[in-house]
């Protein structure tokens, strides 16, 4: 990481609102790239996307404590904010928002977002409360922003397909944006989690993009039936002593229903614990009818 300037931090509602106010009052556009922080080089894609989009980006920073349950680590959760500025910088934005929990949440909401049917699946039935947590902070940031594009990385798809229906549902004048997954050479994912991986698990690690490459063959090999795919994804998993296997799962693109024969635009999702590190990684894959 080169030294530069770090980006401008604002963490009240009203200096981001009135941040944005001025870019549109010139008639510019204004991106929004959400984030958890410690940010590393997928998220800066996405920065990087947004400023070449738009004339103003902001990236908001803020470990919302909505999305994560009792038990998971909401308060180990990786925070650097002085680094994530120097990143933003990097990659162009041009103010970070990083607001504490009480100016997001001046007192316990009553008022949240649901999601129904995209959460019950993949990452929803073992974080059931998960979703309706990102849904309820992703739409108060559009609604403080009120950005005319959000950007959102694939690797958490299925996040993105719900915000894509969040933006839909509620008529927001907005478009999401859905990024590729940017990965390690050997094929790691990139994830603020990656860093609670130990020496030991983190070659361990790559048992993720090694199961979906396994569906991937499965499916170019001219498998046609979701489970045969799915096998070939687990056994992957299974065989990595570190891990602990969490779902293999093939799933129409556009709505993530699981398909009873494989056609059309598909993605491969993967979860895997290991150690503290639970990971998720997807992949598109594209199926004619045999
Ligand atoms: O993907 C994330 O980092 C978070 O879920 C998001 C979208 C910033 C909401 O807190």
């Amino acid at each position: 990481m080169s030294a530069g300037a770090a980006v401008p931090v604002v963490r009240r509602v009203s200096e981001l609102r009135a941040a944005a106010d001025t870019v549109r009052s010139q008639g510019g556009k204004a991106g929004l790239v959400p984030t958890m922080g410690y940010l590393h080089e997928g998220h800066q894609s996405l920065v990087t996307r947004s400023a070449a989009e738009n004339d103003l980006t902001v990236v908001s920073v803020f470990v919302n404590p909505l999305q994560f349950a009792q038990g998971e680590d909401y308060g180990a959760y990786p925070r650097d904010l002085d680094r994530d500025r120097q990143m933003c910088a990097e990659a162009g934005a041009g103010l970070v928002f990083a607001p504490p929990a009480e100016e997001m949440y001046p007192q316990a909401p009553i008022t949240t977002v649901t999601v129904q049917g995209l959460n019950a699946v993949l990452e929803g039935r073992s974080r059931p409360s998960h979703f309706d947590g990102v849904a309820t902070v992703v739409a108060k940031l559009f609604a403080i922003f009120g950005p005319g594009r959000a950007y959102f990385g694939e690797k958490d798809y299925q996040q993105l397909a719900i915000v894509r229906r969040l933006a839909a549902d509620l008529s927001l004048p907005m478009e999401v944006v859905g990024c590729p997954t940017l990965r390690e050479p050997d094929g790691l994912a990139m994830s603020s989690r990656n860093i609670y991986l130990t020496a030991d698990e983190r070659p361990a690690a790559t048992v993720l993009w090694r199961s979906l490459q396994a569906g991937r063959e499965a499916v170019e090999a001219g498998s046609r039936r979701p489970g045969e795919v799915e096998a070939a994804m687990a056994e992957v998993l299974a065989a990595e002593p570190k891990a602990s296997p969490g779902y293999a799962a093939v799933a129409d693109a556009a709505t993530l229903d699981r398909p009873e024969v494989l056609a059309g635009e598909l993605r491969l999702l993967v979860a895997a614990r290991l150690g503290r590190a639970r990971l998720i990684d997807n992949i598109g894959v594209g199926c004619d009818r045999l």
